[in-house]
């Protein structure tokens, strides 16, 4: 065979080449620029030819040896691209199946789910307001006096130069509801807040409330005590009862703290409910007159109530979480444990 011939058949066998496995691509190699291959062997023969031929194939000779590596170059390329480059068993059929996790909610969307869901199936409609309020929505026609400690830089996170705060409650978001609608009014305001406080296992400077505000003729502070009973018992469970105690809101009048009978140990006395049987799970009370007044809302003709709880503290009652630091660090371990609770709505 002549040293053309020998040239036009390795250029045949480079683009007839083909290669399943990595072990054929290194065969291949071999074969061609291997000591003994093909286009080694046609090097050395082209050092015995004349310079005339040397002259005329030298070119072909060099661009052929470098098609060479190019060919087992894109093969040895195309056999990993498709993963098949070892010749044993390509899978394992009896490896058990990968299961890809599930990502899940967070605690609190979950609790915020279930608190508003129990109040919208009995009629109560969700509202929103923005977190960066204006004195008056956050505290002035909430009835919260100019000296009020409330409003003092240690609690609240003043914005704009003390022009505008971030809200320290979703109350805000009933004065804009009611500025906004005429009665009869039922609505649920979920949302974040934010304090000025040190970071600690049981505070912490931005957290989440639902706020409740119901407001018709002859709204009575029964219809108060039966709603939040309704309500904790359909969260909590049918055994669950509440307290009210009196207390002190600016923008109600009566107001009154409740307590709900301790859902760990059944009202026996734990750690949770400092042994008293009984923890406080949120604010609430009789809107005030003056408070509906400054709303646009005839306090003759209309009453109202009102109820704040924190839902961090909520869902600590429910999922027994020790420390609120938890809802925020992110920590799998934590967060793993509400992987498949379904938001209920
Ligand atoms: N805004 C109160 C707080 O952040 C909670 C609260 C108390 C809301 C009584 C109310 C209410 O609507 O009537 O502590």
């Amino acid at each position: 065979m002549s040293l053309t011939e020998r040239i036009a058949a390795i250029e045949e066998a480079l683009e007839r080449a083909t290669a399943g496995t990595a072990e054929d691509v290194e065969r291949f190699r071999v074969a061609m620029l291997g000591r003994n291959g093909a286009v080694t062997e046609l090097f050395e023969a082209f050092r015995t030819v004349s310079a005339e031929e040397k002259r005329a194939l030298g070119l072909r000779m060099n661009l052929l040896k470098q098609s060479a590596q190019g060919r087992v170059d894109a093969l040895r390329d195309a056999v990993q691209a498709s993963g098949s480059e070892t010749s044993g068993p390509l899978i394992d059929l009896s490896a058990p199946a990968r299961i890809d996790p599930f990502g899940g909610h967070h605690p609190i969307p979950i609790v915020m789910d279930r608190i508003v869901g129990i109040f919208s199936r009995i009629g109560f409609n969700v509202s929103h307001g923005p977190e960066v309020e204006d004195d008056h929505h956050n505290f002035g026609a909430l009835n919260f006096p100019p000296d009020h400690p409330a409003r003092d830089m240690q609690d609240t996170f003043f914005v704009d130069g003390g022009d505008r705060a971030l809200r320290t409650h979703t109350s805000s978001v009933q004065v804009r509801v009611m500025e906004n609608s005429k009665p009869p009014i039922r609505t649920i305001s979920p949302g974040r807040v934010y304090r000025n406080e040190a970071i600690s296992a049981r505070a912490h400077c931005m957290f989440h409330q639902v706020e409740g505000l119901y407001v018709d003729k002859e709204v009575s502070f029964a219809d108060l005590k039966g709603t939040l009973d309704h309500f904790t018992k359909s969260l909590f469970g049918p055994e669950v009862t509440i307290r009210m105690r009196p207390s002190y809101f600016p923008f109600t009048e009566p107001s009154a703290e409740v307590d709900m009978s301790c859902s760990i140990c059944g009202g026996q006395g734990c750690n949770i409910c400092k042994h008293s049987g009984w923890v406080e799970i949120m604010g609430c009370g009789m809107v005030d007159p003056a408070v509906l007044a400054i709303c646009g809302i005839d306090p003759e003709l209309y009453s109202g109530f009102a109820f704040g709880m924190g839902v961090e503290r909520i869902a600590q009652l429910l999922y027994r979480v020790p420390d609120l630091r938890l809802y925020w660090e992110n920590d799998v371990r934590f967060l793993d444990q509400f992987t498949g609770a379904a938001v209920q709505r």
